[in-house]
């Protein structure tokens, strides 16, 4: 397992003014309406299926099983967030999963058919308790689904911004099963996901229920094959990362000793590593351009650059704009279609530096 050592207590992250919306991106409403439908015909079978989500977010899936009138229920700390998703016909509580909170849905609702989590098993330091309330809130032969950045990817694509101090594990397909092993469960499936840099989408079943497809076993030998928690792996990353940061911090010294106007677009959790470990700040970025108006106003984290409405990125257009919302670069490229007519160029850093 790779993971953080040092644990930010979970309500200075996940309480009020959690800023993250799944919705604000339009590949990740199509990717969880896509993935509630497969839920919906494939895992939902019985006569009153029940699916629950960890982290649910503003609703960006369960918006879909609500709509198809399954009885479901968003398990998630953050008010703002609840609220959303709750303003959209989903069902909520506000709260952290955990062992404590399984016990009472289950007690109040029934055994789930589903449970589901994106970008969220990750951030759950206690993954023992969350392991003993799936054990308590899941039907006999009920999944267990999430997704999360891969290990596998942050390695090869040298995305160390995947780690920060909300993304406690980076899972492996190794490390899942070696988890899922403890608590009683049995990875049955993976599947590569394109999302968020890359991710793996793990499926897990109780013991001896479900027949592990092939693709568990090809991908954890995969990983053994490419040696991904040997030292020497992760100290060739940390030379690469390095390396990255140091011709990422040159050119936007060549830029701005040459004059010309750089900002930044998307004030991303995983930016917050890029500009405190590279030593990026107002100085060489002036402004980072977002369209989440709970960020827009405020100071990057650390770097303190300043967060202004996406409206103002064409109010003139900086000659370069380092994206640091490269997960979205797809979406935010074809969309910014004006910035790069009129001469502006993108600035990425994953896999390598490159002007774009
Ligand atoms: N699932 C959404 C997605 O993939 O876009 C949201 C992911 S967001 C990065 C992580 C979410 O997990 C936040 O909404 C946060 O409030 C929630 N969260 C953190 N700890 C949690 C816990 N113990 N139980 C349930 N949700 C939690
Ligand atoms: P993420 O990398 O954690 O998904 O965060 C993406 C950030 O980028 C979020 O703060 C919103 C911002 N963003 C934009 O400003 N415009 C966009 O088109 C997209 C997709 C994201």
């Amino acid at each position: 397992m790779v993971q953080l050592m040092e644990e930010v207590p979970r309500e200075r992250m996940f309480r009020e003014d959690y800023p993250y919306r799944s919705s604000m991106s339009s590949v990740m409403r199509e990717h969880f309406a896509t993935t509630a439908r497969r839920l919906l015909a494939t895992e939902c079978h019985g006569d009153d299926p029940f699916v629950v989500e960890i982290g649910c977010n503003d609703g960006a899936m369960l918006k879909t099983v609500a709509a198809a009138g399954v009885r479901h229920l968003g398990v998630d700390p953050s008010r703002d967030v609840v609220e959303l998703a709750a303003a959209q016909g989903v069902r909520v509580r506000f709260d952290f999963f955990q062992e404590s909170t399984a016990k009472e849905i289950r007690a109040a609702d029934g055994p789930a058919d589903v449970i589901y989590a994106a970008n969220t098993m990750c951030h759950i330091p206690y993954v023992d308790s969350v392991f003993r309330g799936v054990d308590a809130l899941l039907g006999p032969d009920g999944v267990f689904v999430f997704e999360d950045p891969y290990l596998g990817d942050i390695v090869e694509r040298a995305s160390f911004d995947q780690i920060y101090d909300e993304h406690f594990y980076l899972f492996s397909a190794s490390s899942v099963q070696a988890a899922a092993r403890r608590f009683g469960f049995e990875l049955v499936d993976v599947q590569r996901l394109p999302v968020h840099g890359g991710e793996v989408r793990y499926t897990l079943a109780r013991a001896g229920r479900r027949r592990p497809s092939p693709a568990v076993a090809e991908l954890t030998a995969e990983e053994g094959r490419r040696q991904l928690t040997d030292s020497t792996i992760l100290e060739r990353f940390g030379m690469q990362v390095k390396r990255n940061c140091e011709e990422l911090t040159a050119l936007l010294h060549r830029l701005r000793d040459a004059g010309h106007t750089v900002a930044a677009y998307g004030a991303t959790a995983k930016s917050a590593t890029v500009t405190n470990y590279c030593g990026i700040g107002p100085g060489l970025v002036p402004a980072i351009y977002d369209s989440t108006v709970a960020k827009q106003g405020r100071l990057s984290p650390g770097a303190h650059i300043p967060v202004k409405p996406i409206e103002e990125f064409s109010a003139p257009y900086p000659e370069y704009a380092l994206l640091f919302a490269w997960n979205h670069a797809e979406e935010i490229i074809a969309r910014e279609t004006a910035f790069r007519e009129q001469g502006g160029k993108w600035i990425l850093y994953v896999p390598d530096v490159r002007v774009v």
